[in-house]
């Protein structure tokens, strides 16, 4: 990234700017006329405008959207341990603005080509009394929404710095419509989502969305969460929320032994709902990729030893009913094989799972195999197959035994070509055990401090041995995987699985309409879709999938992963050739993203364009209510027909009570027409839409499709 620098005054002067990026950086000195004079930065486009303030010597921020405000003035600062708080008695020492626009790359993802399109200022602050410190804050300002990011030197005379709260606040305008999830509940963020009036909220995680009565969709996360406490927030009172940091286990937030920079706090801002999923600010606001080498970094499709075990079919512990047996995971490898998987996971390969494995963190080993599984022999199958095993290291929330293993484990992955690994974290929120220096056991949180290093621990240590990670039971996703782009996809939500035993119509057909505009807006997530015995038998609370068959098809375009799972049986797939042929040809990395429709908890549909051919990828999902839609085919390349290949609810599909009729037919499109999408009541539609070749010109007549007007 080339800068161009200048003083307040001087000649501002352009310097050579590399393909695709524009950057100019423009330096105001210190002046004392600036200490009680609001400064304001607009986004490029004009469309927001952040104001920051120094009011009796406290620093505020508000922002707002084309004249309306979006944010009131809201607190900004630190308490620090120790040193009293950090947020009084401040002057302006510098202000520095800058612009960038530039356009970088993404390794995988939803789209290829990102562009990050900023105004920036920085203030460096500086107590008027005492032996002053200083607080450093950057705001960037986008069209799409604002980020900021505080910087804490090290105060003079003193070794370390510890937050003991965060000041930050959220002051939204009204008492809005907010999708959340509570914080510190002892299942992490696996919780459904919350549709409620601001007032109703207390304690919550972000990405938190709301609605605003006069149809603004707002989003409150963060970004470049790497050595730092995550941020919940705290409704105190109002319609003000205050940043919740989640404190180590002696009450302490965050802990460093220098200066500290904090990850950024973000705002989305659109005037759809679906302006909130096409915007990558979160990833702008993280570092670039450190990964020299990525040609070993591929997105991919899995199938494996998991579901099976779900609905207890098998086991992940020894015995008559072990689920990672050597035959079965050659089963497993066959099927993959023949039907063009790349990978296949095998859980409950390793010794620990015996007793009750979520008391077992320390018990799991992670490079021994049960007797009945020949992992060499497996890795060499696989290879030989011309697909790979998917590693799996479930820690029960054993941290220290992971990381004493963690060397050892990902070697033993590179040595046998296992280029993936699931991990999971399946203990309760404050149920991650530290011992101190002193022998002492501490309980922390999954979202703390300590865990936020030890997954940048992981990351790096995957990253060093070859490895990409998909996460369960993560910490949230802050867009690390630009920086680390092996951090491939997680879980952190209520995913497939709570199908199988999370008690009758948990998962709810709303659920997966909320999840694009919440959850998802952090980064992908392996739901684990594909499930064709929608009516399984469950054993205990008689659980089973609340859609329909054509709705798990469509989930592969709507949440997106570049690690897909095919989740199902694969008898059931065998069984189902041609719905199953959608999951086969469904890619998992994308060029372009576009949302079609979006109500958050209604509907949602998703085109993505597909990042090695020409073909196109539509998913249409549904809650409860069944509905009529039309897709617009503008996305198309103009002047060309296309076959599109549709798997749409069969006219009488209803997810409660004809979950399986599914209707599969081939119609000739153009970019000029409507496409009209009739989605069962918890249903919906999966499409490729693939250039038209010469036959299907001879067998095809595009009737049904509209042209638009
Ligand atoms: C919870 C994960 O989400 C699930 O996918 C996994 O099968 C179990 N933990 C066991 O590791």
């Amino acid at each position: 990234m080339h800068m161009q620098r200048r003083t307040l005054g001087s000649t501002a002067r352009r310097g050579p700017l590399a393909p695709g990026i524009a950057v100019f950086l423009l330096f105001l000195t210190t002046a004392h006329t600036l200490r009680a004079e609001p400064i304001d930065v607009a986004s490029p486009g004009k469309v927001l405008k952040l104001t920051f303030e120094l009011r009796d010597g406290s620093p505020v921020y508000r922002v707002s959207r084309l004249g309306r405000p979006v944010i009131n003035t809201s607190k900004l600062g630190f308490l620090l341990g120790g040193q009293g708080s950090l947020d009084q008695d401040l002057n302006v020492a510098s202000v520095t603005t800058a612009t960038v626009d530039e356009t970088w790359t993404q390794v995988w993802g939803e789209e290829k080509e990102i562009r990050n399109h900023y105004n920036e200022l920085r203030i460096e602050l500086e107590e008027t009394a005492g032996d002053p410190r200083r607080l450093g804050i950057t705001f960037r300002v986008f069209d799409d929404g604002i980020g900021f990011r505080y910087h804490i030197p090290l105060p003079p005379g003193q070794k370390g710095i510890e937050i003991t709260d965060e000041l930050t606040q959220f002051a939204l305008t009204d008492n809005h419509r907010a999708w959340w999830i509570p914080a510190y509940g002892s299942h992490r963020y696996e919780y459904r989502y919350t549709d409620s009036p601001v007032s109703q909220t207390t304690k919550v995680h972000t990405p938190i969305t709301f609605e605003t009565k006069d149809g603004l969709y707002l989003s409150i996360h963060e970004a470049a969460l790497t050595d730092f406490a995550s941020m919940a927030l705290w409704r105190r009172e109002g319609n003000t929320f205050e940043a919740d940091l989640v404190p180590w286990s002696d009450g302490i937030k965050v802990r460093a032994p220098g200066p500290i920079v904090s990850p950024w706090r973000t705002i989305q801002i659109a005037d759809t709902p679906g302006g909130l999923i096409d915007n990558y600010l979160i990833l702008n606001l993280n570092e670039p990729n450190r990964l020299q080498d990525v040609s070993w970094i591929k997105p991919g499709k899995y199938v494996g030893i998991w579901w099976e075990i779900h609905i207890q079919n098998s086991t992940w512990k020894s015995g008559p009913k072990h689920g990672a047996t050597t035959e079965n995971t050659k089963r497993y490898i066959d099927f993959a094989a023949k039907h063009g998987f790349e990978g296949v996971l095998v859980e409950g390969w390793n010794v620990g799972w015996d007793g009750d494995w979520l008391d077992n963190a320390e018990k799991f080993s992670f490079t021994k195999p049960y007797p009945d599984y020949d992992l060499n022999y497996l890795a060499e199958y696989a290879r030989k197959a011309g697909v790979y095993l998917i590693g799996h290291h479930e820690t029960a929330g054993g941290v220290e035994n992971y990381e004493r293993q963690m060397e050892d484990a990902f070697a033993l992955c590179s040595r046998l070509g296992i280029p993936a690994v699931k991990t999971g974290y399946a203990a309760n929120d404050e149920a991650i055990y530290r011992t101190d220096e002193h022998g002492r056991r501490h309980a922390e949180r999954h979202h703390g401090q300590y865990m936020v290093q030890h997954y940048r621990k992981i990351i790096e240590t995957a990253a060093a041995h070859q490895v990409v990670l998909d996460v369960h039971e993560p910490i949230k996703d802050t867009g690390i995987r630009r920086t680390y782009p092996n951090m491939m996809t997680r879980e952190g939500a209520c995913g497939q699985e709570f199908n199988a035993w999370g008690g009758p119509r948990h998962n709810f057909p709303d659920h997966t309409t909320i999840l694009p505009f919440t959850r998802l807006l952090a980064g992908p997530m392996d739901f684990t879709p594909g499930i064709f015995d929608l009516l399984f038998v469950d054993t205990r609370l008689g659980e089973r999938v609340s859609t329909t068959l054509a709705k798990q098809l469509a989930l592969y375009v709507v949440i997106f992963s570049p690690l897909q799972m095919a989740a199902g049986l694969p008898q059931n797939y065998e069984a189902k050739p041609e719905p199953f042929e959608f999951i086969k040809v469904v890619p998992t990395d994308w060029e372009e993203t576009e949302v079609l429709h979006g109500r958050i908890g209604d509907y949602v549909t998703i085109v993505r364009k597909d990042r090695h051919s020409e073909d196109w990828y539509l998913g249409s999902i549904t809650d409860e209510n069944g509905r009529y839609l039309e897709a617009n085919l503008s996305f198309l390349e103009p002047n060309r027909q296309y076959v599109a290949e549709i798997y749409r609810d069969g006219d009488d599909a209803d997810w409660e009570k004809n979950p399986y009729a599914i209707t599969i037919e081939r119609k000739l499109v153009t970019s000029r027409m409507r496409l009209p999408l009739r989605l069962a009541p918890g249903g919906g539609t999966a499409i490729r839409l693939r250039p038209a070749m010469a036959v299907d010109l001879q067998q095809l007549v595009g009737d049904e499709p509209r042209e638009r007007k």
